[in-house]
């Protein structure tokens, strides 16, 4: 497609000898489009070439020649602004959406390049919390981004399911286990057990030991210990698989910590070997005062690993299995030191600087209910499960009183009532603390997610109406050239931009706030115009512009994990 930004990029470079890619970094979208498609600020030159901005903006412009895709440049106080040529753009966008359809948008900028995410990831006997459906939710939608632009992508679910308190839990279920419903509400029931063991921890001196045996004989495989361990594990995967069925998420992996078991003696050996090993009460660490950081905890005084030391085993692992060119971990912001200690510990590990480089901490923000801090560690956490169901139900209703006739009011309902808590998620910058507000993330005329899945609805009920879509030789750009449907072309044009800065920044809050842009603009165009009418070739070709916004909204929802109803 037509790159508008390298064009320009191309000739300022050559006027300036300056490296093109520099110049295209530079380049800038003005927000307010009387200003031009494009500026470029000339203040950063002022310096080296000894001139004001103004004199050498128009000194650049002066030598540029302007090819028919553009209109016009102007200078503007230090910047050049660029106006590009508006059929150019609609007659571009257009015949790109035919050629490619649904891949509109996508690129081939990740072929060859591997790429692991870690999210989710939650801890088997615990609760599912909210801060896990974030991970759930952000590392997904990186996921179907990367995948998008054809990285080769490897998903994993990191399950949190080794450390001793499955040692305290085995105790606890060996002596009470027939007093709970374990099968029908795992993680509920292994919760109450917990609770109650590590009480009588406390009293109790004597119990404490023996959970410390137990994890002693799980790590050595005892046959016991690790038959109710994997009832533990399969129980609660069952659970959590519930919650993924919902979001419709899947992984390509499923090894956690328990993984790495068998693993972690290679990480201890080379930290040795590389004598980064120190002893610090009793406990072998990796030092990072250099580094301003606590150390690293590799084994702690009692002999047993940590969860630092599974990470490590696990970096290694996937550098050797998935040779990732990054490996990306999505978890809450409470983790930003675990992620620092081993990323500067890796450094140790003997890895090819390629693999250290490749190792990025995606922290998120807390999620607060309307009336306060939703808790991550207490136990009064609201379900997932619970809160997804209550997120189709309240659709339903919507639906029951708006649009009773409906076909397929289920169906509808749950892809709109999940579409509103993954579009909620993913509005704003992930590490801001998020609201869950019911009445905000469900307002079908706010920035949410049923809101861009009705703007999507209607595309398909004009597509409908008309009852074809034209060919694109049959398309006149030149019917396009009013305000309203350039204003549509343009977001068009822009989507792979902003999948791009999205990733760039780890943040598909981009996608999701370029959505509503596009479905606003839509909006007004409808509104506007009318679609179908007297006139065969204005007809054809608002319909058409009408299909590539739908194509638009549907696989950019698809990006942030977001499903679309044809009908509402
Ligand atoms: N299980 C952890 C938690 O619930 C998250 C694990 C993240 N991934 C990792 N490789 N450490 O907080």
């Amino acid at each position: 497609m037509l790159d508008f930004k390298e064009k320009i990029a191309n000739q300022i470079s050559s006027i300036t000898n300056i490296d093109k890619n520099e110049i295209y970094e530079y380049i800038e979208i003005p927000s307010d489009s009387k200003m031009g498609d494009y500026a470029f600020p000339c203040f950063r030159l002022a310096k080296t070439m000894k001139k004001s901005p103004q004199l050498i903006a128009n000194d650049i412009k002066d030598g540029i020649i302007l090819s028919d895709e553009f209109e016009k440049i102007e200078v503007v106080g230090g910047y050049i602004n660029f106006y590009v040529n508006n059929k150019a753009i609609v007659e571009n966008v257009l015949k790109q959406v035919d050629l490619e359809k649904e891949k509109y948008g996508s690129s081939n900028i990740g072929k060859g390049k591997n790429i692991v995410i870690d999210y989710s990831s939650p801890n088997i006997a615990k609760p599912f919390h909210i801060g896990h459906l974030r991970t759930t939710i952000l590392g997904n939608s990186l996921y179907k981004m990367y995948s998008f632009l054809n990285y080769n992508c490897t998903g994993v679910n990191h399950i949190g399911d080794w450390g001793t308190q499955f040692a305290k839990l085995i105790e606890g279920y060996k002596r009470w286990g027939d007093e709970y419903d374990i099968e029908s509400n795992p993680i509920e029931e292994l919760t109450k057990i917990y609770v109650r063991i590590n009480d009588l921890c406390k009293e109790d001196e004597s119990v404490l030991e023996q959970c410390r045996n137990n994890f002693k004989k799980l790590e050595d495989g005892d046959e016991y210990c690790v038959k109710v361990w994997k009832k533990f594990r399969d129980l609660s995967l069952k659970e959590f698989q519930r919650i993924y069925d919902l979001l419709d998420i899947q992984f390509d992996s499923w090894n956690g910590e328990a993984f790495y078991v068998d693993k972690m003696q290679e990480v201890k050996d080379i930290l040795e070997k590389n004598n980064k090993l120190v002893e610090s009460e009793g406990a072998k660490v990796v030092d990072l005062s250099d580094k301003d950081m606590p150390p690293c905890i590799i084994e702690k005084s009692n002999g047993s690993t940590t969860y630092a030391t599974r990470d490590l085993a696990a970096i290694l692992y996937r550098a050797r299995t998935y040779d990732f060119d990054k490996d990306i971990y999505v978890t809450s912001y409470e983790q930003i030191l675990h992620f620092k200690q081993i990323f500067e510990t890796a450094k140790s590990l003997g890895l090819d600087e390629k693999y250290i480089n490749g190792l990025v901490h995606v922290p998120y923000g807390m999620v607060m209910l309307k009336t306060g801090k939703m808790s991550t560690r207490d136990g009064n956490v609201v379900k997932i499960e619970d809160l997804l169901k209550e997120a189709i139900s309240k659709v339903k209703e919507i639906i029951e009183n708006k649009n009773p006739e409906l076909e397929d009011k289920d169906e509808i309902a749950k892809r709109v009532g999940i579409g509103a808590v993954i579009f909620n998620d993913l509005y704003n910058s992930r590490i801001k603390d998020e609201i869950f507000d019911w009445d905000i993330m469900l307002n079908f005329n706010g920035e949410t997610g049923p809101y861009m899945q009705y703007i999507y609805v209607r595309t398909k009920s004009v597509l409908e109406k008309a009852g074809y879509i034209p060919e694109i030789k049959d398309v006149n750009f030149e019917k396009l050239l009013d305000e309203d449907s350039i204003k549509v072309i343009k977001l068009l044009y822009q989507f792979n931009d902003k999948i791009m800065q999205a990733l760039d920044k780890y943040e598909p809050y981009i996608v999701a706030r370029y959505l509503i842009e596009v479905a606003k603009a839509y909006s007004s165009f409808y509104n506007n115009n009318k679609v179908i009418c007297d006139d065969k070739e204005i007809q054809d070709a608002r319909v058409y512009l009408t299909y590539a916004a739908g194509i638009v909204l549907k696989t950019g929802a698809g990006l942030l994990g977001i499903k679309m109803p044809d009908k509402m």
